[in-house]
Protein backbone atom coordinates (compact mmCIF):
# COMPACT_ATOMS: atom_id res chain seq x y z
CA UNK A 1 0.00 0.00 0.00
CA UNK A 2 1.40 2.92 -0.69
CA UNK A 3 -0.06 7.51 -0.74
CA UNK A 4 0.68 9.90 -2.89
CA UNK A 5 0.85 12.65 -1.03
CA UNK A 6 3.67 15.10 -2.63
CA UNK A 7 6.00 14.69 -5.81
CA UNK A 8 8.70 15.53 -3.32
CA UNK A 9 8.38 11.89 -1.22
CA UNK A 10 7.98 9.99 -4.48
CA UNK A 11 11.20 8.04 -5.75
CA UNK A 12 12.71 8.50 -9.10
CA UNK A 13 12.10 4.96 -9.52
CA UNK A 14 8.18 5.14 -8.73
CA UNK A 15 7.96 8.09 -11.18
CA UNK A 16 8.97 6.34 -13.89
CA UNK A 17 6.92 3.01 -12.89
CA UNK A 18 3.83 5.30 -13.19
CA UNK A 19 4.87 6.95 -16.15
CA UNK A 20 5.33 3.36 -17.91
CA UNK A 21 2.14 2.37 -16.69
CA UNK A 22 0.02 5.11 -17.76
CA UNK A 23 1.01 4.63 -21.54
CA UNK A 24 -0.34 0.88 -21.57
CA UNK A 25 -3.74 2.30 -19.59
CA UNK A 26 -3.72 4.43 -22.36
CA UNK A 27 -3.79 2.17 -25.41
CA UNK A 28 -5.59 -0.80 -23.05
CA UNK A 29 -8.31 1.63 -22.37
CA UNK A 30 -11.35 -0.03 -21.17
CA UNK A 31 -9.90 -3.46 -22.09
CA UNK A 32 -8.31 -4.32 -19.41
CA UNK A 33 -7.95 -7.57 -18.04
CA UNK A 34 -6.93 -6.57 -14.44
CA UNK A 35 -9.22 -5.29 -12.04
CA UNK A 36 -6.88 -4.13 -9.05
CA UNK A 37 -9.79 -2.02 -7.32
CA UNK A 38 -12.16 -5.09 -7.83
CA UNK A 39 -14.42 -4.52 -4.65
CA UNK A 40 -13.34 -1.52 -3.25
CA UNK A 41 -14.95 1.78 -2.86
CA UNK A 42 -12.95 4.86 -2.65
CA UNK A 43 -13.64 8.12 -1.23
CA UNK A 44 -13.36 11.42 -3.22
CA UNK A 45 -12.98 13.95 -0.33
CA UNK A 46 -13.06 17.50 -1.96
CA UNK A 47 -12.88 20.43 -0.58
CA UNK A 48 -12.46 22.73 -3.41
CA UNK A 49 -14.39 22.55 -6.84
CA UNK A 50 -12.84 19.96 -9.65
CA UNK A 51 -14.09 19.31 -13.17
CA UNK A 52 -10.87 16.96 -14.40
CA UNK A 53 -9.19 15.38 -11.13
CA UNK A 54 -13.18 14.45 -9.99
CA UNK A 55 -14.09 12.60 -13.29
CA UNK A 56 -10.59 11.15 -13.96
CA UNK A 57 -10.46 9.85 -11.08
CA UNK A 58 -13.77 8.61 -10.84
CA UNK A 59 -14.24 6.82 -14.48
CA UNK A 60 -10.49 5.66 -13.77
CA UNK A 61 -11.52 3.90 -10.04
CA UNK A 62 -14.86 2.91 -12.26
CA UNK A 63 -12.17 1.39 -15.13
CA UNK A 64 -10.06 -0.25 -12.35
CA UNK A 65 -13.27 -2.55 -11.24
CA UNK A 66 -13.81 -0.46 -7.96
CA UNK A 67 -16.44 2.09 -7.12
CA UNK A 68 -16.50 6.00 -5.68
CA UNK A 69 -17.67 8.00 -3.10
CA UNK A 70 -17.55 11.64 -3.56
CA UNK A 71 -17.46 13.32 -0.59
CA UNK A 72 -17.70 17.33 -0.88
CA UNK A 73 -16.48 18.44 2.39
CA UNK A 74 -19.72 20.83 3.13
CA UNK A 75 -22.24 17.88 3.31
CA UNK A 76 -19.95 16.00 5.46
CA UNK A 77 -18.99 17.03 9.19
CA UNK A 78 -15.56 17.91 8.05
CA UNK A 79 -17.15 21.03 7.05
CA UNK A 80 -18.61 21.46 10.46
CA UNK A 81 -15.41 21.19 12.20
CA UNK A 82 -14.87 17.51 12.77
CA UNK A 83 -11.28 17.06 13.10
CA UNK A 84 -9.45 15.14 9.49
CA UNK A 85 -7.67 13.14 12.04
CA UNK A 86 -11.68 11.45 12.95
CA UNK A 87 -13.07 11.81 9.36
CA UNK A 88 -9.87 9.86 8.49
CA UNK A 89 -10.42 7.20 11.45
CA UNK A 90 -13.88 6.33 10.33
CA UNK A 91 -12.81 6.40 6.42
CA UNK A 92 -10.78 4.29 7.23
CA UNK A 93 -12.51 1.32 8.08
CA UNK A 94 -15.25 2.04 5.94
CA UNK A 95 -13.55 2.51 2.63
CA UNK A 96 -10.33 1.08 0.85
CA UNK A 97 -8.72 4.08 -0.34
CA UNK A 98 -9.11 8.23 -0.49
CA UNK A 99 -8.23 10.75 -3.20
CA UNK A 100 -8.75 14.06 -1.38
CA UNK A 101 -8.56 17.80 -2.61
CA UNK A 102 -8.30 20.66 -0.10
CA UNK A 103 -6.54 23.69 1.47
CA UNK A 104 -3.45 22.21 3.57
CA UNK A 105 -1.02 20.31 2.47
CA UNK A 106 -0.62 18.91 6.59
CA UNK A 107 -4.45 17.65 5.84
CA UNK A 108 -3.87 15.02 3.76
CA UNK A 109 -0.78 14.01 5.99
CA UNK A 110 -2.70 13.49 8.77
CA UNK A 111 -5.32 11.93 6.88
CA UNK A 112 -2.88 9.20 5.28
CA UNK A 113 -1.58 8.71 8.58
CA UNK A 114 -4.78 8.45 10.52
CA UNK A 115 -6.29 6.31 7.97
CA UNK A 116 -4.19 4.07 7.26
CA UNK A 117 -5.78 3.42 3.57
CA UNK A 118 -4.04 4.33 0.28
CA UNK A 119 -3.94 8.31 0.21
CA UNK A 120 -3.74 10.68 -3.07
CA UNK A 121 -3.53 14.58 -2.74
CA UNK A 122 -5.81 15.61 -5.61
CA UNK A 123 -4.32 19.18 -4.88
CA UNK A 124 -3.61 20.83 -2.17
CA UNK A 125 -2.31 25.16 -1.43
CA UNK A 126 1.03 23.20 -2.01
CA UNK A 127 0.96 20.56 -4.76
CA UNK A 128 -0.39 18.92 -7.27
CA UNK A 129 1.19 15.93 -7.71
CA UNK A 130 -1.53 13.93 -9.96
CA UNK A 131 -1.57 16.85 -13.07
CA UNK A 132 2.76 17.24 -13.30
CA UNK A 133 2.30 13.32 -13.66
CA UNK A 134 0.05 13.72 -16.10
CA UNK A 135 1.92 16.84 -17.74
CA UNK A 136 5.43 14.85 -18.26
CA UNK A 137 3.62 11.91 -19.56
CA UNK A 138 2.03 14.48 -21.98
CA UNK A 139 5.45 15.65 -23.15
CA UNK A 140 7.22 12.52 -23.68
CA UNK A 141 4.41 11.28 -25.22
CA UNK A 142 4.52 13.88 -27.75
CA UNK A 143 8.57 14.51 -27.78
CA UNK A 144 10.55 11.36 -25.65
CA UNK A 145 12.22 11.82 -22.73
CA UNK A 146 12.27 15.57 -20.46
CA UNK A 147 15.35 14.90 -19.48
CA UNK A 148 17.92 17.48 -20.41
CA UNK A 149 14.92 19.64 -21.82
CA UNK A 150 13.64 22.88 -20.82
CA UNK A 151 10.38 23.76 -19.13
CA UNK A 152 9.42 27.20 -18.71
CA UNK A 153 6.84 28.23 -16.50
CA UNK A 154 5.58 31.89 -16.55
CA UNK A 155 2.88 33.32 -14.02
CA UNK A 156 2.16 32.51 -10.48
CA UNK A 157 5.36 30.48 -9.47
CA UNK A 158 4.60 30.11 -6.16
CA UNK A 159 1.37 28.60 -6.20
CA UNK A 160 0.99 24.41 -6.68
CA UNK A 161 1.49 23.46 -10.07
CA UNK A 162 5.36 25.27 -9.89
CA UNK A 163 6.16 23.48 -6.36
CA UNK A 164 5.49 20.25 -7.98
CA UNK A 165 7.32 20.87 -11.36
CA UNK A 166 10.55 21.78 -8.98
CA UNK A 167 10.41 18.64 -7.12
CA UNK A 168 9.57 16.85 -10.79
CA UNK A 169 12.39 18.84 -11.98
CA UNK A 170 14.87 17.72 -9.81
CA UNK A 171 14.25 13.99 -9.73
CA UNK A 172 13.88 14.02 -13.95
CA UNK A 173 16.55 16.06 -14.59
CA UNK A 174 15.30 18.68 -16.78
CA UNK A 175 15.72 22.67 -16.70
CA UNK A 176 13.31 24.21 -15.15
CA UNK A 177 12.71 28.00 -15.34
CA UNK A 178 10.09 29.90 -13.29
CA UNK A 179 8.89 33.26 -15.08
CA UNK A 180 6.95 35.51 -11.95
CA UNK A 181 6.71 38.84 -10.40
CA UNK A 182 9.20 39.10 -7.30
CA UNK A 183 6.30 38.87 -4.70
CA UNK A 184 5.44 35.31 -6.50
CA UNK A 185 8.63 33.84 -6.80
CA UNK A 186 8.38 30.02 -4.89
CA UNK A 187 9.91 29.81 -1.90
CA UNK A 188 13.81 30.07 -1.35
CA UNK A 189 13.30 27.04 1.05
CA UNK A 190 11.45 24.83 -1.57
CA UNK A 191 14.24 25.51 -3.91
CA UNK A 192 16.64 24.48 -1.28
CA UNK A 193 14.90 21.41 -0.28
CA UNK A 194 14.48 20.53 -4.43
CA UNK A 195 17.94 20.84 -5.56
CA UNK A 196 18.35 20.40 -9.47
CA UNK A 197 18.58 23.06 -12.39
CA UNK A 198 15.56 25.42 -11.44
CA UNK A 199 16.44 29.23 -12.48
CA UNK A 200 13.79 31.79 -11.22
CA UNK A 201 13.52 35.12 -12.95
CA UNK A 202 11.04 37.85 -13.59
CA UNK A 203 11.84 38.01 -17.82
CA UNK A 204 9.62 36.09 -19.01
CA UNK A 205 11.22 36.65 -22.54
CA UNK A 206 14.67 35.37 -21.54
CA UNK A 207 12.98 32.49 -19.93
CA UNK A 208 10.87 31.86 -22.72
CA UNK A 209 14.16 31.51 -25.45
CA UNK A 210 14.61 27.96 -26.40
CA UNK A 211 12.39 26.36 -24.01
CA UNK A 212 10.98 22.89 -25.36
CA UNK A 213 7.45 23.14 -23.07
CA UNK A 214 6.27 26.72 -22.20
CA UNK A 215 3.81 26.43 -19.16
CA UNK A 216 1.11 28.20 -17.13
CA UNK A 217 -1.55 28.07 -14.84
CA UNK A 218 -4.80 30.90 -13.07
CA UNK A 219 -2.92 33.90 -11.77
CA UNK A 220 -5.64 33.37 -8.62
CA UNK A 221 -5.85 29.93 -7.36
CA UNK A 222 -9.01 28.33 -5.63
CA UNK A 223 -8.65 29.78 -2.44
CA UNK A 224 -7.19 33.38 -3.08
CA UNK A 225 -10.04 34.85 -4.54
CA UNK A 226 -9.98 37.64 -1.64
CA UNK A 227 -6.36 38.68 -3.73
CA UNK A 228 -8.06 37.98 -7.12
CA UNK A 229 -7.63 42.21 -7.84
CA UNK A 230 -4.05 42.25 -6.81
CA UNK A 231 -2.89 39.34 -8.43
CA UNK A 232 -4.30 40.86 -12.10
CA UNK A 233 -2.41 44.02 -11.17
CA UNK A 234 1.04 42.50 -10.21
CA UNK A 235 0.75 39.36 -12.60
CA UNK A 236 -0.33 41.20 -15.68
CA UNK A 237 2.26 40.61 -18.60
CA UNK A 238 3.17 36.75 -17.53
CA UNK A 239 0.83 35.51 -20.25
CA UNK A 240 1.74 33.22 -22.88
CA UNK A 241 1.09 34.70 -26.26
CA UNK A 242 2.01 34.54 -29.53
CA UNK A 243 5.22 36.96 -29.28
CA UNK A 244 6.57 34.63 -26.40
CA UNK A 245 5.96 31.31 -28.02
CA UNK A 246 7.92 32.93 -31.19
CA UNK A 247 10.91 33.12 -28.70
CA UNK A 248 10.70 29.10 -27.73
CA UNK A 249 12.35 26.62 -29.44
CA UNK A 250 10.33 25.91 -33.06
CA UNK A 251 7.57 23.36 -32.57
CA UNK A 252 7.91 24.14 -28.48
CA UNK A 253 4.71 22.74 -26.71
CA UNK A 254 2.50 24.57 -24.71
CA UNK A 255 0.59 23.54 -21.88
CA UNK A 256 -1.97 24.54 -19.50
CA UNK A 257 -3.43 22.59 -16.45
CA UNK A 258 -6.79 24.39 -17.07
CA UNK A 259 -9.35 25.73 -16.24
CA UNK A 260 -7.47 28.57 -18.19
CA UNK A 261 -8.69 32.43 -18.46
CA UNK A 262 -8.22 33.71 -21.69
CA UNK A 263 -6.98 37.09 -22.31
CA UNK A 264 -5.10 36.96 -18.45
CA UNK A 265 -2.67 33.91 -18.12
CA UNK A 266 -2.67 32.97 -21.86
CA UNK A 267 -4.49 34.34 -24.96
CA UNK A 268 -7.37 33.12 -26.84
CA UNK A 269 -5.22 32.98 -29.96
CA UNK A 270 -2.55 30.65 -28.62
CA UNK A 271 -4.91 28.57 -26.34
CA UNK A 272 -6.77 27.57 -29.55
CA UNK A 273 -3.37 27.26 -31.51
CA UNK A 274 -2.05 24.85 -28.58
CA UNK A 275 -5.63 23.27 -27.84
CA UNK A 276 -5.12 20.12 -29.17
CA UNK A 277 -2.04 19.50 -27.02
CA UNK A 278 -4.00 21.14 -23.69
CA UNK A 279 -6.94 18.84 -24.07
CA UNK A 280 -4.71 15.85 -24.59
CA UNK A 281 -2.93 16.52 -21.38
CA UNK A 282 -6.32 16.90 -20.24
CA UNK A 283 -7.38 13.49 -21.26
CA UNK A 284 -4.18 11.85 -20.03
CA UNK A 285 -5.45 12.63 -16.52
CA UNK A 286 -7.30 9.87 -16.81
CA UNK A 287 -4.87 7.70 -17.86
CA UNK A 288 -2.29 8.94 -15.37
CA UNK A 289 -4.82 8.63 -13.12
CA UNK A 290 -5.34 4.63 -13.27
CA UNK A 291 -1.50 4.41 -13.18
CA UNK A 292 -1.26 6.05 -10.24
CA UNK A 293 -4.15 4.24 -8.62
CA UNK A 294 -2.57 0.70 -9.55
CA UNK A 295 0.47 1.49 -7.71
CA UNK A 296 -1.08 2.93 -4.81
CA UNK A 297 -2.65 -0.83 -4.18
CA UNK A 298 0.02 -2.73 -6.06
CA UNK A 299 2.58 -4.64 -3.19
N1 LIG B 1 -6.33 20.75 -13.64
C1 LIG B 1 -7.20 20.36 -12.71
O1 LIG B 1 -6.85 19.82 -11.65
O2 LIG B 1 -8.50 20.59 -13.03
P1 LIG B 1 -9.73 20.52 -12.06
O3 LIG B 1 -9.57 21.63 -11.04
O4 LIG B 1 -10.92 20.72 -12.93
O5 LIG B 1 -9.74 19.19 -11.36
N1 LIG C 1 -3.19 26.62 -9.10
C1 LIG C 1 -4.54 26.21 -9.44
C2 LIG C 1 -4.54 24.87 -10.07
C3 LIG C 1 -5.88 24.45 -10.60
C4 LIG C 1 -5.86 23.08 -11.19
C5 LIG C 1 -5.40 26.22 -8.19
O1 LIG C 1 -4.93 25.78 -7.14
O2 LIG C 1 -6.54 26.69 -8.27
Amino acid sequence: MKNLLSLEKLPRADFAHILRDSSVFKKERAAHANQPLAGQTWALMFSKSSTRTRVSFEVGIRELGGESLFLSANDIQLGRGEPIRDTARVLGRMVHGAVIRTFAQNDVEEFAAFSKIPTINALTDDEHPCQVLADIFTFEEKCGPIAGRVVTFIGDGACNMPVSWIFAAAKLGFELRIAAPRAFQPAPEILKRAGGNIICTEDLRAAASGADLLYTDVWVSMGREAEAAERLKVLCGYQINTGLVQLAKPGALVMHCLPAYRGKEIDAETFEAHAGTIFTQAENRLHVQKAILNWCVAG
